[in-house]
């Protein structure tokens, strides 16, 4: 595995929140910030011509594919796409090592989304090129909490010292097991707020508060929200559920709508990785905190950046 302690990006893979430190995050966070200033002016900025970026996409993806395929080529490089399991030899039964040590002959980087917790590591060591963790079943997804933090960066002009709400499936959401690794960097303060069904898993609670993170788990989001300066909400995994009825269960738990806002009496930023289901009501889409549409543009300015990064561009 190219990972480790990092100094340079150059040459790694980026798999998991526990290898970056607030300087690595900040350092990404400026290659960002520097893309997306270019980009309003230029449109384009050819740092990778001649490379090529592989996704390989096992699981659903919108956003995440979408913009490494767009990052990749506003840094004009190309990209080639897997696609669906069923056009390629995995399924003929190829394993995930045999399948990314061929396309590691053709491309120059790789981003993977996979099912299983663990892949993203498992393709990593079977290739010398860069590996760029998507999602690994329930375990992390690094360029979504990057994003997040740049999202919170830019929105709350710092990531120091917030209070944060994390909502919703905390049990099977990656996002989230990655997004609070990052903030309990920066001192942040969390409400973890879902049904006892799914709450966080308690290394990963237990790792926050080793960190130094004051950590307050609830059921009742409103509580949480008057304390908070940011909501982060997320999507009921209904697809990581052994047993549907449990999903029938907790399905609708956390909904926020513009009425719970007013009622709330103070301005607080809304975040979410999307996709939505029904945990934010489209009348919250004109709140003035309501940062999710944001938030999903930066995530091409931050997957730009370590792109450009890993591959030694920057
Ligand atoms: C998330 C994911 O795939 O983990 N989506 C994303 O990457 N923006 C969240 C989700 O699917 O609920």
């Amino acid at each position: 595995m190219k990972e480790g302690n990092m100094g340079s990006l150059k040459g790694k893979d980026i798999l998991h929140a526990n290898q970056f430190s607030k300087k690595d995050i900040e350092a990404v966070m400026k290659v960002a910030s520097e893309f997306e200033k270019e980009l309003k002016k230029k449109g384009v900025i050819p740092l990778m011509k001649g490379k090529l970026l592989a996704t390989l996409f096992f699981e659903p993806s919108t956003r995440t594919r979408l913009s490494f395929e767009a990052a990749m080529q506003r840094l004009g490089g190309g990209v080639i796409a897997l696609g669906p399991v069923e056009g390629s030899s995995v399924s003929k039964g190829e394993s995930l090592a045999d399948t990314c040590r061929t396309v590691a002959q053709y491309t120059d980087v790789i981003a993977i989304r996979h099912p299983k917790t663990g892949s993203a590591k498992e393709a990593a060591d079977a290739v010398d090129i860069p590996v760029i963790n998507g999602g690994d079943g329930t375990g992390q997804h690094p360029t979504q909490a990057l994003l997040d933090v740049y999202t919170i960066q830019k929105e709350m002009k710092t990531v120091k010292n917030l209070t944060v709400a994390m909502v919703g499936d905390l049990k099977y959401g990656r996002t989230v097991h990655t997004l609070v690794e990052l903030l309990a960097l920066f001192n942040c303060k969390f409400y973890f707020v879902s049904p006892g069904a799914l709450r966080m898993p308690e290394e990963i609670t237990s790792h926050v508060r080793q960190q130094g993170a004051s950590v307050e788990e609830t059921e009742d989001l409103r509580k949480a929200a008057l304390e908070s300066d940011v909501i982060y909400m997320t999507r009921i995994q209904k697809e990581r559920f052994q047993d549907l009825a449990e999903y029938e269960k907790v399905k609708g738990s956390y909904i926020i709508d513009a009425a719970f806002l007013k009622n709330l009496g103070k301005d607080v930023t809304i975040l979410h990785p999307l996709p939505r289901v029904n945990e934010i009501n489209p009348d919250v889409d004109s709140y003035p905190g309501a940062a999710y549409f944001r938030q999903m543009r930066n995530g091409v300015f931050i997957r730009m950046a370590l792109l450009a990064m890993v591959m030694g561009k920057k």
